[in-house]
């Protein structure tokens, strides 16, 4: 019974540290090159602003989702999906993909 307590307690406390401490992560150098081979218009800026929307619109209905929680093919279509469920523009809807395609390729 004290060990179930413990576990509970543990898986508790990650699940509380795996919601947004820290943000989604800071674009580098290395996710612009990796957005542009994909989009060869994105700029540091646009994934800047790709990633402030992400960390805003996409914890309205429920914690922001780990970017490695999901593969790179799987991606594309929830940003699409979510896109809509958080009424993003196309401008927006676009930056958001680069932005999580990039951090999704540039993930340890
Ligand atoms: C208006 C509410 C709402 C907003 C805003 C929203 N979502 Fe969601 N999201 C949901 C709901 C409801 C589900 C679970 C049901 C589903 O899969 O459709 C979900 C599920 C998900 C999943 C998990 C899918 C799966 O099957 O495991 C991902 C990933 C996701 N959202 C990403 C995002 C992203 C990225 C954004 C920002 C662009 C976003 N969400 C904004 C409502 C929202």
């Amino acid at each position: 019974m004290r060990a179930n307590l413990h576990l509970l307690f543990v898986v508790a406390a990650s699940v509380a540290a795996g919601c947004g401490a820290g943000g989604p992560p800071i674009v580098s150098p290395a996710m612009v090159k990796s957005a542009q081979s994909r989009s060869p218009e994105a700029t540091q800026a646009s994934l800047e602003a790709g990633r402030e929307t992400y960390g805003t619109a996409c914890k309205k209905c429920h914690a922001l989702p780990k970017i490695n929680k999901y593969s790179a093919e799987k991606w594309p279509g929830y940003v699409e999906s979510m896109s809509k469920a958080a009424k993003l523009d196309e401008t927006q809807t676009k930056q958001v993909m680069d932005y999580v395609l990039a951090a999704r390729a540039s993930a340890p």
